[in-house]
């Protein structure tokens, strides 16, 4: 898996794995944290939330 396609640096959850999960019906940050465990790393999502938050628009 490259870097580039990582999300939550922590966790290293990919891109796809968080898309994945909003496609299957994940519509909040809570909801693909429950379902990946993205954003509940040590930085507290500091670094992915945004990211995340920005995948959900795209792809809900
Ligand atoms: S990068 Fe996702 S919790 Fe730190």
């Amino acid at each position: 898996m490259s870097k580039e396609n990582l999300v939550c640096l922590c966790k290293k959850i990919s891109e796809e794995t968080i898309v994945n999960a909003i496609k299957n019906g994940d519509t909040t940050v809570d909801e693909v944290n429950k379902t990946t465990k993205a954003t509940s790393g040590l930085c507290r999502g500091i670094r992915c939330k945004k990211k995340v938050k920005a995948l959900i628009n795209e792809y809900k």
